[in-house]
């Protein structure tokens, strides 16, 4: 099987990036090797790592970003069956935009509020930059936290249809769980029944992702 290298990004912040790059490594590790990039100078992956003490209680490892980052990405397509990329909110440096054109998916995490929505044009900007370089990469978005019985997360789909990206079927709800598991250092996947409703979200977006 070849490698699946999965870019987590989108300029704006706080949507969620790390937290779906890290739920989803660890999903995607039941299912084959995988390994996660940090590549955001923050360093919020590597430190969710660091929270369960030692030895980690996360299921992936997490290797920094290095200088050289295609380079890094061909070395672990040899030992990995997926790669997870956690990016950073600015999509400017030359080395991110080159990542992507080893990438086979970019996640684009969005939040059901105006504001993100209007930001929307931006992530269209980056994708079509996106696909210039890499015309095979498979761009989606995914909405995160979505609240079923609010207005505005039922409002998102007639929005989203003016924009030009294909939108994931499989979507993410407000969850604790989500922030229990970076509190803890884990997955969603390792609260037991605290996490099982997040799991299966996260495992029907790898499913649907992996069968596009
Ligand atoms: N589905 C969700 N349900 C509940 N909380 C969530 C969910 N997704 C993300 N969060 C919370 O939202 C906050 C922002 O998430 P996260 O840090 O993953 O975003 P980010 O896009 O990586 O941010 P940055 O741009 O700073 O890197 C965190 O407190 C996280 O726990
Ligand atoms: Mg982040």
């Amino acid at each position: 099987m070849d490698t699946v290298v999965i870019a987590v990004a989108n300029q704006k912040g706080g949507v969620g990036k790390t937290t779906i790059a890290m739920n989803m490594a660890a999903g995607l590790a039941r299912r084959g090797s995988c390994i996660v990039v940090d590549s955001d100078p923050q360093g919020s992956a590597t430190l969710w790592t660091k929270l369960s003490g030692s030895p980690s209680r996360f299921p992936v490892e997490v290797i920094l970003a290095e200088d050289k980052l295609n380079k890094q990405i061909a070395r672990l397509q040899t030992e990995f069956d997926y790669i997870v990329i956690d990016c950073p909110p600015e999509i400017k440096s030359g080395s991110i935009m080159s990542v992507m054109s080893l990438s086979q998916v970019l996640l684009v995490p969005l939040l059901p509020s105006p504001m993100d929505l209007w930001a929307s044009t931006r992530i269209e900007e980056l994708i079509k930059r996106v696909q210039k370089k890499n015309p095979k990469i498979l761009a989606f978005i995914l909405l995160n936290q979505i609240e079923p019985r609010s207005a505005m997360s039922r409002g998102m789909d007639g929005a989203l249809q003016e924009i030009n990206i294909p939108v994931l079927r499989h979507r993410l709800g407000r969850r604790a769980s989500y922030r229990t598991a970076a509190l803890e250092g884990c997955s969603v996947f390792d609260l037991g029944y605290r996490g099982r409703v997040a799991s299966e979200e996260i495992d029907g977006v790898i499913d649907e992702v992996l069968g596009s």
